[in-house]
């Protein structure tokens, strides 16, 4: 079922990097397209195949981003394309929010049945992370009927004018694009490697409830006014940071105890990526609200919130989208759900462990490493320039990542000096070595 390659040729760099065919079509694209996107080095796709990445010069790359954590079943794996092929012969688009059909109930479903919780669940589909965030901060207004949103600081919620004004992360997303949406406030996220104070005893770890309890509800906003408390499982974008074992039940039961919505932001973590369908199954956590994305579709353009039935009471009109829950999106979606249950959750799992394990023996072999940390296939390496200070090693990793590149292995960086795994879900043991290796000497070219 895993969709294995040939892995003898895999990495194969066959021509300087940029190759000739990269260097043109990226003289096109840097002309016309928009000087936003971040490019972090001169990767000119052609195909993809499994892990497998080929260039436009025929170079064979490791793929440890899955296009940011988004291809989990691999890219184009047989039993997606057949599933789109098949859609896509049968209609490719009539709108879910007039019309019913067959992918988009269906979908709504299994989304239903497997999110966590017993309870009824209702599903909204959107085209991406952000919509769905911006989803779940209207459905929490409109069922509340407050307005106050709390989320966290290092956090990644998208970039339309809702999801930005929850993003905390980098100050370049939101710098120039004031004013935002007011009424919403932040608070630390856990991130007990770099906690000023942190302690053996790990009460740091909960500070940002303290401030939360004690001084954003004493000073500032009244409980009764929030409508709730998005928050990632495990920050993503802002640096692959695992809170503590108790953080989610503990600000879950804060959020009951004053009415507070609990909204899990699961566009990164979800689709089995952590080892589990969704990462708060690893605290036990119940939310309100899921938001998907991502590695919902295998590549495909879809999103989708989850909130239990009885908070999903807007009415007819007032909300909707004309491609969300586009039939073929759908069906890839379906596919993608099949596979993650017939196995490649429980690979992600077994062979996250297996990558983390392999990255901690790293450790005593490059100073740079500061720490590793993650779960499933959703790994972070932070690189610091000095292991008592902890300073971010940003131009450090920068560099590393780019001299991963240069040996054929793929990945994106993280938060400060975060240095993201987040290989499709099928990947073995022998691609997480392969991976390892190449990340160890792109480690020693920058001693
Ligand atoms: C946790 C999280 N939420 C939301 C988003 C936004 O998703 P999109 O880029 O599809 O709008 C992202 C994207 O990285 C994310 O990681």
């Amino acid at each position: 079922m895993l969709l294995r390659p040939n892995k003898s040729n895999v990495p194969l760099l066959r021509t300087e990097l940029p190759g000739p065919q990269a260097r043109a079509l990226i003289e096109c694209d840097e002309r016309y397209t928009s000087p936003s996107y971040t490019r972090a080095y001169p990767l000119a796709v052609a195909k993809g195949e499994g892990a497998v990445i080929v260039d436009v010069d025929g170079n064979r790359f490791l793929d440890f981003t899955a296009g940011i954590a988004v291809c989990a079943s691999g890219h184009c794996h047989p039993r997606v394309v057949q599933a789109i092929q098949r859609q896509s012969e049968q209609l490719l688009h009539m709108s879910g929010t007039d019309f019913y059909y067959g992918p988009q109930a269906e979908l709504a479903r299994r989304l239903a049945e497997v999110a966590p919780g017993p309870m009824p669940k209702r599903v909204f589909f959107t085209n991406s992370g952000a919509e769905s965030v911006e989803a779940a901060f209207k459905l929490a207004r409109y069922h509340t009927k407050r307005q106050h949103m709390i989320a966290c600081y290092g956090a990644f919620h998208g970039r339309t004018m809702g999801a930005l004004s929850l993003t905390a992360s980098k100050v370049t997303q939101r710098a120039g694009f004031a004013p935002l949406i007011p009424e919403v406030s932040h608070i630390e996220f856990p991130d007990c490697y770099r906690c000023p104070r942190s302690t053996s005893t790990g009460d740091c770890c909960f500070d940002s409830l303290d401030q939360l309890e004690n001084t954003l509800f004493r000073h500032t906003v009244s409980p009764a006014e929030v409508a709730a408390i998005i928050v990632e499982p495990i920050q993503g974008e802002g640096g692959y940071i695992v809170p503590p074992a108790d953080f989610h039940g503990r600000l879950k039961a804060v959020a009951e105890k004053h009415g507070i919505l609990f909204i899990a932001d699961e566009v990164q973590t979800g689709m089995g990526r952590t080892g589990k369908m969704f990462a708060m199954e690893h605290w036990g956590v119940v939310p309100d609200i899921v938001c998907l994305a991502k590695g919902i579709a295998s590549g495909m353009p879809l999103g989708a919130i989850i909130a239990k039935a009885e908070i999903m009471d807007w009415p007819p009109g007032s909300h909707a989208s004309t491609f969300g829950g586009n039939p073929v999106s759908c069906a890839a979606a379906l596919e993608t759900m099949a596979l993650l249950e017939e196995g490649l959750i429980e690979n992600a799992a077994v062979v996250g462990d297996v990558l983390l394990d392999r990255l901690n023996q790293l450790v005593s072999q490059h100073p740079l490493i500061g720490e590793v940390r993650g779960k499933g296939l959703m790994i972070g390496v932070e690189l610091v320039r000095d292991r008592i200070t902890r300073q971010p090693a940003t131009d450090e990793r920068d560099a590393v990542i780019q001299a991963c590149f240069e040996r054929g292995l793929l990945l994106l960086g993280c938060g400060n000096s975060g240095v993201r795994f987040s290989p499709p879900l099928v990947i073995d043991e022998a691609d997480a070595e392969t991976a390892v290796a190449i990340f160890s000497e792109a480690l020693n070219e920058l001693r």
